[in-house]
């Protein structure tokens, strides 16, 4: 009696077997490659981006706004929105208003005709000294320092020192004496 044996696979088998085997092969390699590639590529483009870090570039602070005779008498309103102050110039010399209100931060607007400056968000109003004549606001508005530069004589504003003395009560609101507020750094005679 003879024992069945077991058929030997045939080529065609072994070979479907080897690119079984090579397909899964590759698809390892290309696995392994690709996350090579991808955490070089990504190291690379951090150190890229290291050398261009994201810069928020904020407006100088101390800058010059030209020479005093380029103001003329009362408000001038055209550095409101490039640098948020007003010039004002009276018969005695020069002085810089910051142009936010000191209720909650809005931008007021002035107004010739009235001589006031109106805050538009609540509706505070200061006179053309910054003392308050109305609204909400709890104090008068910041004077920026101001020094004439000795080279070429044009007006300099420093828009982080600003003056801010205690205002009194009186009948007409918040207000600081001339006085007290025509002094260096805060007012140029010129
Ligand atoms: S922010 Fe100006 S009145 Fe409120």
């Amino acid at each position: 009696m003879s024992t069945p044996t077991t058929p030997a696979p045939d080529q065609a088998a072994q070979q479907k077997l080897k690119e079984q085997e090579l397909s899964r092969r590759r698809f390892f390699a290309l696995v392994g490659w690709g996350g090579f590639l991808a955490s070089v590529g990504g190291s690379a483009f951090g150190a890229f981006r290291f050398m261009f870090p994201e810069v928020l570039y904020e407006p100088p602070t101390i800058f010059k706004i030209g020479k005093p005779t380029d103001y003329g008498m009362g408000v001038t309103d055209t550095l409101k929105k490039e640098r948020q102050i007003w010039v004002v110039r009276n018969e005695k010399g020069l002085y810089v208003l910051v142009a936010i209100c000191r209720h909650l931060g809005c931008t007021p607007n002035w107004f010739q005709d009235q001589a006031r400056f109106r805050c538009p968000c609540h509706g505070s109003i200061y006179d053309i000294y910054g003392n308050v004549r109305g609204g909400p606001a709890p104090r008068t508005l910041w004077r920026a320092a101001i020094h004439l530069d000795p080279v070429d004589g044009q007006v300099v504003v420093n828009f982080i020192q600003r003056q801010d003395p205690d205002p009194q009560s009186t009948l007409e609101g918040l207000t600081v004496p001339e006085e007290g507020r025509e002094v260096p750094p805060f007012f140029v005679n010129v």
